[in-house]
Order: C-alpha cells, then sequence, then structure tokens
C-alpha cells in the first residue's frame, strides 16, 4: 500500500526523521486556516499517490493565507497523470540551502534492501540515474544487519557529501531505516532531503510504500487506507473474501486456482489480439473446493464491472467438482435475473464434468456458451467482448 506524503510525514514523524509541520485540507477555506494556523511562508502541495506532482503544477509556495486559499483552489480537483486531487497539505516553508536525495526499497533480484543517495537533488532522480549515474549511490544493505550509524556514514561518503554532513545526514538516515524496518516498508522514499539556512537536515517529501503481508503486526495501518480512493469493485470483491485484481480489459475471468487463472489471462490476451486487441478485464480466483455460492458472488463482481463486455468461466474441477461450478452459475444467473446481459463463455472440465455440463444444458441458459477447450473458449470470449 502506498502512503500520501501527508501520511508518510506523520509516520516520519512518529519515528523522529525531522519534519516540518503540515495540515491537511480539503477545501481553499480550510486551505487558509491552516495557512494561518502555520503562519508565514507555506507550501500547498497536492495530496496524490503519483510522482512528479511539482512539474504538474500541484505544488505552490505561497506567502499569505490569501495565496494559499487560491492556490488549494486551482490545485484541488486537478488531474495529476490520472489521479484526482481531493486533499491538499498545507506545509510549512523551509528554507532551502540544498537538495538532497535518499530512499531505501526491496531489492527483490539481489534478496535484500538497496539504499540509493545522491548530494546533488532538485531533479528528478530517474534522469539523474541515467545522465549522471555515479552521481547517485547505491549501497546494498543485508537485511540482518540493516542501516546503523557506520551504515549510514558508508552511504553518505559513498554519495559524496562534504565531511562536515555526514554525522548530520547520517543520523537522518538512520532513522528512516526505523521507519523502513519498524514499519515493515518495502520502499520509503525522500526527494529532496534537504539542507536549510540553519543548518537542519529535514525530509521535505516522502514516499513510503508498505508492505500489506505484515499488516496483520501493524493494527494501525488499517487507518492509513483510502476507503474513497479504493476500487469499488475490488472492495466488494475483498468483503467477499474473493481473489480479485481489476485489470484494464474487457474480458471478465474466474477461474480455480491462481496458476489456471494466471494462464487463463494470457490465453485470452493472446487470442485478443485477433480481435484488435481485447484483454482480460480482472484476475479472479475461486480457489480449489470453490461452492456454489463463492461463483455466485465472482460473477456478481464480474458482472457489475462496465468494462466487461463478455465473461470466461474456466474450471478445472479437481476438489471443486463441476457440479457445484455449474450450481454457481445457473444460481448467479438467477439471482442476477436481469442485471445480468453479458455472455458467458464456460469452459469445465475434471471432476464430474460431464454433471456439470449436463447441468448448463439442462438450464439451457440464452447468455451461456460451453466451449470444450481453454483456447476455444478463450477465442470465443474474447470475440464476444470485441
Ligand atoms: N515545505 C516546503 N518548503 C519549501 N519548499 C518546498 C517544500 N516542499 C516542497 N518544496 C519544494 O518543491 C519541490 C517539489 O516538492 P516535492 O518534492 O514535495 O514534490 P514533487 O517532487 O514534485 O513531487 P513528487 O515527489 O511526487 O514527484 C521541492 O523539491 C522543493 O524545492
Ligand atoms: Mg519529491
Amino acid at each position: 500500500m502506498d502512503l500520501y506524503e501527508y501520511q508518510a510525514r506523520d509516520v516520519f514523524e512518529k519515528h523522529g526523521v525531522p519534519v516540518l509541520p503540515g495540515i491537511v485540507a480539503t477545501t481553499p477555506a480550510e486551505a487558509r486556516a491552516a495557512a494561518e494556523e502555520l503562519g508565514g511562508t507555506v507550501v500547498v502541495k497536492a495530496q496524490v499517490k503519483t510522482g512528479g506532482r511539482g512539474k504538474a503544477g500541484g505544488v505552490k509556495v505561497v506567502h499569505s493565507p490569501e495565496e494559499a486559499e487560491a492556490a488549494a483552489e486551482a490545485i484541488l480537483g486537478m488531474d495529476i497523470k490520472g489521479h484526482t486531487v481531493h486533499r491538499v497539505m498545507i506545509a510549512a516553508g523551509a528554507r532551502i540551502a540544498q537538495e538532497f536525495y535518499f530512499s531505501v526499497l526491496l531489492d527483490r533480484a539481489e534478496r535484500r534492501y538497496l539504499a540509493m543517495c545522491s548530494y546533488e537533488g532538485g531533479m528528478e532522480i530517474e534522469e539523474l540515474a541515467v545522465e549522471r549515474p555515479e552521481a547517485l549511490a547505491r549501497v546494498a544493505v543485508d537485511p540482518i544487519e540493516g542501516i546503523d550509524k557506520a551504515k549510514a556514514l558508508e552511504i553518505v561518503a559513498e554519495a559524496r557529501f562534504p565531511e562536515h554532513l555526514h554525522h548530520k545526514v547520517a543520523d537522518v538516515i538512520v532513522r528512516l531505516w526505523h521507519v523502513y524496518r519498524n514499519e515493515d516498508a518495502t520502499l520509503v522514499e525522500v526527494n529532496p532531503l534537504v539542507l536549510t539556512d540553519d543548518h537542519e537536515v529535514i525530509a521535505l517529501d516522502g514516499k513510503v510504500t508498505l508492505d500489506e503481508n505484515a499488516d496483520f503486526r501493524h493494527e494501525d495501518h488499517a487507518a492509513l487506507v483510502d476507503k474513497s480512493a479504493e476500487n469499488p469493485l475490488e472492495a466488494k470483491a475483498k468483503h467477499m473474501n474473493l481473489n480479485y485484481v481489476k485489470l484494464d480489459g474487457s474480458v471478465g475471468i474466474i477461474g480455480n486456482g491462481a496458476g489456471l487463472v494466471m494462464s487463463t489471462l494470457d490465453v485470452v490476451a493472446y487470442a485478443g489480439e485477433r480481435f484488435g486487441g481485447v484483454k482480460p478485464a480482472n484476475f479472479l480466483d475461486i480457489g480449489g473446493g470453490a461452492s456454489a455460492e463463492v461463483m455466485a458472488n465472482g460473477l456478481d463482481v464480474i458482472l457489475h464491472d462496465e468494462q466487461v463486455r463478455s465473461v470466461f468461466v474456466n474450471v478445472f474441477g479437481g476438489i471443486t467438482s463441476c457440479v457445484a461450478v455449474a450450481d454457481g452459475i445457473v444460481g448467479a444467473l438467477e439471482t442476477l435475473g436481469d442485471e445480468a446481459t453479458k455472455p458467458l463463455v464456460v469452459r469445465l472440465d475434471g471432476n464430474a464434468v460431464e454433471e456439470g455440463r449436463a447441468i448448463l444444458a439442462h438450464a439451457n441458459h440464452p447468455l451461456v456458451t460451453i466451449v470444450e477447450t481453454m483456447d476455444d473458449a478463450a477465442a470465443k470470449a474474447a470475440e464476444l467482448a470485441a
């Protein structure tokens, strides 16, 4: 789960990372009040979970509550790379002497963590990494040892900070490491980390990604979920305990077993090439031993996806008998009644396949087509979606 900047700011503060005061506002009037409370120069910052906010006009330095109100007026509702701005953070203005970069992230390929740090901030880090790779230090971090003061000093030296800044910056890096480890993050990025005119090192921007696999040991992380930004179909599926991921295409997919569903996505995308690039609309694994009710829930979610134009049900009966699957399909279509308006292509095989197919044949629903093989079914579903 990615955090908003204001949430990252709070988490930083909790772990002693120096940050500036910030107040979240959802209206221009609130922004004005926040600027009054902070006083002096403030920065109005769009809160969206994407980068490049400054470039898009989503970060504005202002010098009065009136200007803050006007800036919030302009920024709220703005679209930044497909993300609508619903909140701004009014942050106290820093007097910046220099901008640096620091991040620590999970390096899956190397099975360890990677710290990246640069003395030259103020530039897009991706550009810096390409144009002047030598200016971006990349230091491997042992997962057991983590980043202690000595390691942090190694990182700042590698990043070519002048010596008088080593200890100051290293102390902040050690605290950022505490954020990373103690919150079970997979990314902590600070761009820019700044040195102020008063020689303080402050995290002016923060990106944090939390590992949802560790949610069980962080009760407080549930409060960080932005319910309003959640995809409503994914939220509904989560509520029904379904393994569902929304995708961009138009063929709804239901299968049993993650491996089968993954290959179903591939087969549909492949077949879809012949129909002008038809793609899967979702991943949905109803699991082994799925009941008729689970099938009905799955269909319920998928048929309510406006992007879906056809559905491919691909089940290999192992523990799940094809009878349960067929009953689920028939039951779901009955429950949905007139709401079910999209064609279903069903491929059943395995445990009790004949009985399952017989149930579907007997129901003789006008929307359901039974196809024997996975490839043919994928082609049929893609054709119907096109
Ligand atoms: N509190 C602040 N005080 C003074 N200047 C700030 C403050 N916050 C941001 N800035 C300035 O604005 C620039 C952009 O801010 P920030 O890094 O938060 O946004 P961004 O980099 O455009 O967004 P993203 O990190 O999403 O790409 C900073 O590099 C800094 O110069
Ligand atoms: Mg930034």
